[in-house]
């Protein structure tokens, strides 16, 4: 353990069972009571690729919902934040602000080429909000998206995320349409139907959808068929970009140019909430020439637009796309080899790329179980929003070889645990 990690530890603790009560009087009673089926673990302290919880024990952030590609609290990105807080945290927005110019040169620096212009917003629901409304000025109204793909849940967002349990208690939304993700023949169908009018947003490979890593040539295609039809081409790369596949971007891996990336989540170098749509110069113009189109109070506040610049700096300083591939490749040695007992009938599949990677369970109830035995073990990952059967691992590249021989040791007891609680694999498939 470093100084800073054992200071850390020695914060402090928290009263646990007061936190699980206010939770339930003033958050919400459905969130206190996921808590205390989770063990109402409190987390209070954080630091690389560890978080600590009230009574001072230490676990591995494998999960985070793909925020931490720097780990927690990196040293480079707080000190940019630490440092803008104290000179100029928010601007007035009348005047010129220097960090927001910074913030928008860097990430056009490493985004593809043509994808020249940055609007800065607070969450990746924005970014997806500002692509919609982008694609609206140039007259593209239908909205199409792929099943099972997540673009957040603000009312517009919501249009394209894709899955009935989030849309319909919300309904009417946006005109939108959903096709089979790595179908390439049903978007054609659906953009013949609406030739000039339509605007595509995919995903490289569908996060909360279940770690889907589309056919190889489908990307390349959706992006053909979005010109060959006159469609706006949105890639949200909120969850994927920034190294997380162990390339920069998703596109990248099919030299894809959308007319507009969104970026989120790594973005905030696990710091500062902040996100962007970057666009190219032709489907920027409606933003271009009225600045006022579309503006939020918070975008682009000096202190999201330090932690930005750190982030993409570190990202390229410390080789940290690499570094992901790498990692990437040998966790999923692990996971093959630790699960591998289970494979069949309890762990249906293991797939992804670089460090976003899925582990699909024969149901949820086990999907459940395999990651209360990884907290138990001391390995923090995600659910999949749209995809309850899927445990879902997006690591941090800045795990260390010691890291990595924890995340072993607790795939090794989880997998341990979870043969426990299926005595004949072949009934696991009769607990769905
Ligand atoms: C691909 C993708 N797009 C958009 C979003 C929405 O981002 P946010 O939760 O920051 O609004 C997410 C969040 O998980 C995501 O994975």
């Amino acid at each position: 353990m470093t100084t800073a990690e054992a200071q850390l530890a020695q914060e402090p603790g928290v009263d646990t069972a007061a936190v699980l009560n206010t939770y339930r009087r003033h958050v919400g009673r459905g969130r206190a009571r996921l808590a205390a089926m989770t063990g109402a673990v409190v987390e209070v302290a954080s630091f690389g690729a560890h978080v600590w919880d009230a009574t001072g024990r230490q676990y591995l952030d494998c999960g985070g919902y793909g925020v931490f590609l720097l780990g927690h609290a990196h040293p480079d990105v707080t000190d940019a934040v630490i440092h803008q807080i104290r000179r100029h945290p928010m601007a007035t927005r009348l005047l010129l602000e220097p960090t927001m110019a910074t913030a928008a040169a860097a990430l056009a620096e490493v985004t593809p080429d043509g994808l020249d212009y940055v609007h800065f917003v607070n969450s990746g629901a924005e970014a997806t909000e500002t692509a919609i409304k982008l694609a609206r000025a140039h007259g593209k109204r239908v909205l199409v998206s792929a099943s099972g793909g997540y673009h957040g849940k603000t009312t517009g967002a919501l249009a394209l995320t894709a899955k009935p349990v989030f849309q319909d208690p919300f309904r009417p939304l946006l005109e939108s349409i959903h096709v089979p993700y790595g179908d390439a023949d049903a978007l054609a169908a659906v953009l013949a139907d609406h030739p000039g009018q339509a605007c595509v947003v995919v995903e490289p490979v569908q996060g909360e959808g279940g770690v889907i890593v589309p056919p190889a040539g489908y990307l390349p295609m959706v992006q053909q068929l979005c010109h060959a039809h006159g469609a706006m081409f949105v890639l949200d790369e909120i969850q994927t970009g920034l190294g997380r596949l162990g390339s920069w971007w998703g596109a990248d891996a099919e030299r894809l140019r959308p007319d507009v990336l969104l970026v989120g989540k790594n973005l905030s170098g696990g710091v500062i909430p902040v996100a962007a749509a970057v666009a190219t110069a032709q489907a920027y113009a409606p933003f271009d020439s009225d600045p006022f189109l579309h503006t939020s109070t918070f975008a682009g506040a000096p202190v999201a637009m330090a932690a930005a610049t750190a982030t993409v700096r570190v990202i390229a300083r410390d080789g940290l796309v690499a570094r992901a591939a790498e990692l990437g490749t040998r966790i999923r040695g692990m996971l093959d080899d630790t699960l591998a007992e289970l494979r069949g009938e309890v762990v249906t599949d293991i797939r992804g790329r670089g460090l976003l990677l899925g582990i699909e369970l024969a149901n949820e109830a086990l999907a459940g179980q395999l990651m209360l035995h990884l907290l138990e073990a001391g390995v923090v990952v995600n659910h999949s929003l749209n995809a309850h059967r899927v445990v879902r691992l997006t690591p941090p590249a800045v795990m260390t070889d010691r890291d990595l021989d924890e995340l072993h040791h607790a795939l090794t007891a989880a997998a341990r645990q979870l043969t426990r609680h299926v005595p004949a694999h072949g009934k696991a498939a009769d607990r769905a």
